[in-house]
């Protein structure tokens, strides 16, 4: 018996920290998420490709994505944009079938959201297409991909790096600071925590 005696007490101790390691680890872990997204590409519902109508075809980002010069949002276009050449072009295609009968019916394609934030934290997009930021600047090269993937981290210190002057695209530097012969670690936007959240 006598011998039996700290066993279990010991055990108890053991499976206490098996059962407690994991969880101070996930609770560190959630204190300092990374929310990035980073890679992140999933199929979408039809496969529209930017590289056909963004790269071959030359199409412009804001004549589908207007609203990214205007509002916090960019968007993504609804089918009457799409209809506009697609009453007419490849109209044999099976997924133009499939966009004409959305359309006809007036649903909307479930495309899956890619790049998004938590909701704590506040982005946008026209004040930073007004100071000259391009799209390819957080999206990278959307205009080659068949498939969009998320370039960037689009995580904390990725906002705040540029808005501290340190990764800012240099016209953007030299909007902001005309003056200084060497701009880069200059400031160019608030890092204020209210500015991005509340
Ligand atoms: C013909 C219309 C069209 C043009 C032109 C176009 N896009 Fe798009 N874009 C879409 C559609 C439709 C989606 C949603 C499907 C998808 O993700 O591929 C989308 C999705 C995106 C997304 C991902 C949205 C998300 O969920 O996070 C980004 C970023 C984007 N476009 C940027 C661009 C940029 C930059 C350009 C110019 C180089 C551009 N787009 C040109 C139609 C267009
Ligand atoms: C300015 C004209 C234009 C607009 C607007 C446009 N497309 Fe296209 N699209 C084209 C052209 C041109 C092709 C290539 C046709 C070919 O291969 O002969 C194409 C091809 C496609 C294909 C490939 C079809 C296949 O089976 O090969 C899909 C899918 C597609 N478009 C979806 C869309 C969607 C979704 C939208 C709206 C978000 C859109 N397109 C807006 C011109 C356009
Ligand atoms: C300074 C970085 C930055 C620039 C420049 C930028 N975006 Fe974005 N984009 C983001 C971030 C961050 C998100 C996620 C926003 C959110 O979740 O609220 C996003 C989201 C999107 C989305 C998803 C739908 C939406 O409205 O949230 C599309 C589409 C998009 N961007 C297209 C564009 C296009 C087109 C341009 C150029 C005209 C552009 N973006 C310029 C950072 C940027
Ligand atoms: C590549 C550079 C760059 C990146 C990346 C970037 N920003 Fe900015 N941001 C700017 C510039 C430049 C301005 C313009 C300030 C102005 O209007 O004078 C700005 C302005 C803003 C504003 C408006 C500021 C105000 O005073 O109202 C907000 C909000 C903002 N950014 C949030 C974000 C968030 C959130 C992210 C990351 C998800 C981000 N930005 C990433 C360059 C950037
Ligand atoms: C330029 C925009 C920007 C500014 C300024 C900014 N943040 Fe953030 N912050 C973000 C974005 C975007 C996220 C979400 C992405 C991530 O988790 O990294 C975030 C995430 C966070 C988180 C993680 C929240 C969570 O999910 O647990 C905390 C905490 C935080 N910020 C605090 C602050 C504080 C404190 C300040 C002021 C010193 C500040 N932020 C300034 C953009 C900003």
């Amino acid at each position: 018996m006598s011998s039996n005696d700290g066993s279990p007490m010991k055990k108890l101790g053991i499976l206490a920290a098996a059962l407690l390691i994991p969880v101070i680890g996930y609770a560190v872990v959630t204190m300092f998420p990374n929310s990035s997204n980073q890679g992140y590409a999933p199929e979408q519902p039809i496969p529209f490709s930017h590289k056909l109508h963004a790269g071959q075809y030359k199409m412009a980002c804001l004549y589908c994505h207007g609203s990214a010069e205007k509002s916090a949002h960019a968007g993504v276009p609804s089918l009457n944009v799409c209809m506009n050449c697609h009453k007419v072009v490849k109209t044999d295609s099976p997924w133009i079938k499939q966009i004409t009968q959305a359309y006809n019916e007036g649903r909307p394609i479930e495309w899956v959201r890619i790049h998004e934030l938590p909701d704590h934290a506040h982005f946008v997009h026209s004040r930073h297409i007004t100071a000259g930021v391009s799209c390819q600047t957080c999206h990278g090269p959307i205009q080659e991909m068949d498939r969009v993937s998320q370039v960037s981290p689009l995580n904390m210190g990725w906002c705040m790096s540029c808005h501290r002057g340190q990764t800012t695209p240099s016209n953007v530097l030299r909007a902001y600071h005309p003056d200084l012969k060497d701009p880069r670690g200059h400031q160019v936007a608030s890092v204020n925590c209210t500015t991005c959240h509340y």
